[in-house]
């Protein structure tokens, strides 16, 4: 009977403490009156960051809409056991981008990845210390400018054109039926390998010898999101991290890619041709700066795997969309063909402006904005003002979450924020929703996307080239647009996406 009553006591004490442990921050924000949901032991008010029943991205905008209109400017959240912050007021979220930067410069992503083994994705500005950001950032800005991208136009058009001619023969009888996922990824992975190293990745060949570049880069995106999703759950008990990690570029991967630098290197050094890419850059800045090869190798990661995914997801929601709602596609298609120059081609100025293009890309990120959640890190003490007359003080470390995703589809400022219409952006909108904080597909401040024009470039393009040659239709029942994927890091809709394609003559 001592044993047993022994064994009860020994039971319950660990009951016990595992509950004080889980519970023991839930009265954090209530002690500084701030308001927020009530959290759920284990799972706080995030549950799909570990049920991964949902995108996040769906809990916070269930948060937002309840408490949007509470006369609060941000509320108190949890997500496992840890208190953070949930930004409900857009303007907050300029606030915190831009003029108080200095005490956000930090983000969450930068703890998402080992430092003390991975010596290539650290070197990405979304991941490096912010004491190496600034530095990472420059350089990698540096090779992205609008003259390098205007003289590296022909290069994306040549990614168009192997796209368009994977189409043409995939059609029979001037129709084909078609996954966009997946010839919008190969479209983003020819345009960055191109870019990049001046490579031509395949991927429009046949699937037969498998595509090594293909699965490497997708291996690459895989992890990464396996590895955020093990940085969330160790959020229960953060001294996992201390002697267990997910690897975000996984050791196979990283070897591939320092070799296909070193052969593109040798190659080019070799054939001494001048290409306007990001390999020629990087020779330059070698040269300007010594750096080193890993530096080389992260930089080129960086434009690798931020410029793949979320420009590939760009084009082929906006194509999904357009197929969707014929007057956008048709009138779309009359501004092209209106800009098409005397060579039947188009210049980077030309596609960077031609407006209503311009609108249906908004109109594409706003309802789907590939990074749907901004999350900022307090690196210096401040004063938040929330209510009327509260401010409250946060300290440094203390993660602030900007729920873009739910902002995009705020009804009080979108009105029927499901509905794909491009006309919302008309005559210069975005650029003043944008200064509201309503609009922020790719940030702002200064930790704004370092690759924004390369990224509204290749998913431009890609769109102008497939609206100039083929009319698309979605198929009967075949409508998906409200069914977001749960598991991936970057939103978007979930599984195939078929469009009948129509080549147009
Ligand atoms: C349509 C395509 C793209 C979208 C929607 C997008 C969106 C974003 C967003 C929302 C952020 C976070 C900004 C913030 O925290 O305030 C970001 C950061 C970043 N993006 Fe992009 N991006 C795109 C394409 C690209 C491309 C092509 C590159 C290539 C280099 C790139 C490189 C980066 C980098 C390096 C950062 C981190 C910036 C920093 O922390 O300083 N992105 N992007």
């Amino acid at each position: 009977m001592d044993l047993f009553l022994t064994i009860c006591t020994f039971i319950c004490v660990i009951f016990a403490s595992v509950y004080i442990y889980l519970s023991w921050n839930f009265e954090y924000w209530r002690k500084r009156n701030v308001k927020g949901p009530r959290p759920k032991l284990i799972f706080g008010n995030v549950p799909s960051l570990l049920k991964h029943n949902r995108h996040m991205a769906l809990d916070m905008q269930e948060i937002y809409e309840k408490y949007k209109n509470s006369g609060e400017r941000f509320v108190g959240i949890f997500m496992t056991r840890n208190p953070q912050i949930l930004v409900i007021d857009p303007k907050l979220s300029r606030e915190i981008m831009v003029t108080n930067f200095k005490s956000f410069r930090d983000n969450e992503p930068q703890l998402w990845a080992n430092r003390r083994v991975e010596e290539i994705s650290t070197r990405n500005p979304f991941l490096s210390l912010t004491t190496e950001w600034k530095e990472k950032r420059t350089d990698v800005v540096g090779g992205l400018s609008a003259n390098r991208l205007k003289s590296a136009l022909p290069i994306i058009m040549e990614a168009c054109s192997k796209m368009t001619d994977f189409v043409r023969n995939e059609t029979v009888e001037s129709r084909s039926v078609i996954d966009i996922k997946s010839i919008c990824y190969n479209y983003t992975l020819e345009v960055v390998a191109d870019f990049i190293w001046g490579l031509n990745a395949g991927a429009f060949q046949s699937k037969k010898p498998a595509n090594q570049m293909l699965d490497m880069s997708r291996s690459l995106l895989e992890n990464s999101f396996k590895a955020v999703g093990f940085y969330y759950a160790s959020g229960l008990a953060p001294f996992i991290r201390n002697f267990s990690y997910v690897r975000f570029f996984p050791e196979q991967t990283e070897k591939f890619f320092k070799q296909i630098q070193m052969d593109a290197l040798e190659l080019r050094l070799k054939s001494k041709t001048d290409r306007p890419d990001f390999l020629n850059y990087l020779l330059q800045l070698r040269e300007k700066k010594n750096v080193s090869h890993l530096d080389m190798v992260g930089h080129s990661l960086t434009v690798l795997l931020d410029g793949f995914e979320t420009s590939g997801a760009l084009v082929y929601h906006a194509l999904y969309y357009l197929a969707g709602n014929q007057n956008a596609q048709n009138k779309l298609r009359q501004e092209i063909m209106e800009n098409l120059d005397e060579n039947r081609g188009v210049s980077y100025d030309v596609l960077m402006e031609l407006p209503y293009l311009d609108q249906c890309v908004n109109e594409t990120i706003r309802l789907i904005s590939p990074i749907p959640v901004f999350s900022r890190r307090c690196s210096e003490q401040t004063f938040l003002e929330n209510s009327a007359n509260s401010k409250v003080q946060i300290d440094p470390g203390m993660i602030l979450h900007i729920p873009i995703y739910a902002i995009h589809h705020d009804p009080e400022i979108y009105p029927n924020p499901k509905e794909f219409n491009p006309e919302r952006f008309n005559e210069g909108l975005a650029k003043d929703l944008g200064q509201r904080g309503c609009f922020l597909p790719f940030g702002d401040g200064p930790r704004i996307c370092a690759g924004m024009r390369l990224g509204q470039l290749e998913s431009k393009a890609g769109i102008f080239e497939i609206i100039r040659n083929f009319k698309l239709t979605l198929r009967k029942g075949d409508n998906k647009l409200e069914h977001v994927d749960p598991n991936a890091f970057i939103i978007g809709l979930a599984g195939d996406l078929l469009v009948e394609f129509e080549c147009i003559k």
